[in-house]
């Protein structure tokens, strides 16, 4: 059979990472998380001390990145220039910045282009690739035969964002989310449009579901398409 490829977008605190590392589990799917590809890029950026200002600078950097990225859904491997980095582009000061990076044209050219090739070669050897991010449904792998938009109100996923980063979801918690969530989605979507479906792509609403509901409904689309 054609290699399957799953694309499934979303803001952050949708469910995104964890519901898809889960689906492809299910799958015996491989896995590529494109985030942690801008992640990888802003983290080499401080490391290599590139002027986050400059973004012919930044963009050069992108063409050069010595990264290498896992497709084990139940272990995600990121390295860069054979750093293991896979905790360090999780800080919330890559978080702040990686907006920067990640909307610099010919960045996006670049990693797209990474994307493209990885998704053939994962869903080649494993048969299946489960791809996230925020543009995989509408220009990563716009052909793809399953495409999702995994979305949640705004709500549930500050809750869920502050449980993650803070161990917490009490009201100060969620505000000191918020000022993070709100603008990096609103940052990102200057560049993307992961807020509504493009034509053709299925809308999974997780504000009232659970971890294991979430999973469930993404599998219902899947099974529906195989
Ligand atoms: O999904 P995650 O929150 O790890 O993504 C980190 C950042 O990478 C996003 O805030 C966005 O700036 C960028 N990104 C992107 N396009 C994608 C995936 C992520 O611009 N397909």
């Amino acid at each position: 059979p054609a290699p399957f490829v799953i694309a499934i977008d979303g803001p952050s605190g949708s469910g995104k990472s964890s519901v898809s590392r889960a689906v492809a589990t299910q799958l015996g799917a491989g896995y590529l998380d494109t985030g942690a590809m801008y992640r990888a890029l802003t983290w080499w950026c401080r490391h290599t001390e590139v002027d986050l200002q400059d973004p012919a600078a930044i963009a050069h950097a992108a063409r050069e990145l010595p990264l290498h990225i896992g497709d084990d859904p139940q272990a995600p491997t990121v390295r860069v220039a054979d750093i293991d980095v896979a905790e360090g582009i999780r800080t919330s000061e890559i978080s702040a910045l990686v907006s920067t990076v990640a909307t610099v044209p010919d960045v996006r050219t670049e990693m797209q282009q990474r994307q493209r090739e990885l998704i053939a070669d994962i869903a080649g050897r494993h048969g299946a690739c489960v791809a996230e991010g925020r543009d995989v449904t509408t220009v990563v792998a716009p052909e793809a035969p399953v495409r999702i938009l995994l979305t949640a109100s705004e709500e549930a996923r500050l809750r869920r964002r502050s449980l993650e980063v803070h161990g917490t979801s009490d009201a100060a918690a969620i505000d000191a989310t918020r000022d993070q969530v709100v603008r990096r989605d609103r940052d990102d979507s200057t560049v993307s449009q992961f807020t509504v479906a493009a034509d053709g792509v299925v809308v999974v609403d997780t504000s009232d579901l659970d971890f294991d509901g979430s999973v469930d409904a993404v599998m219902a689309v899947v099974i529906a398409a195989r």
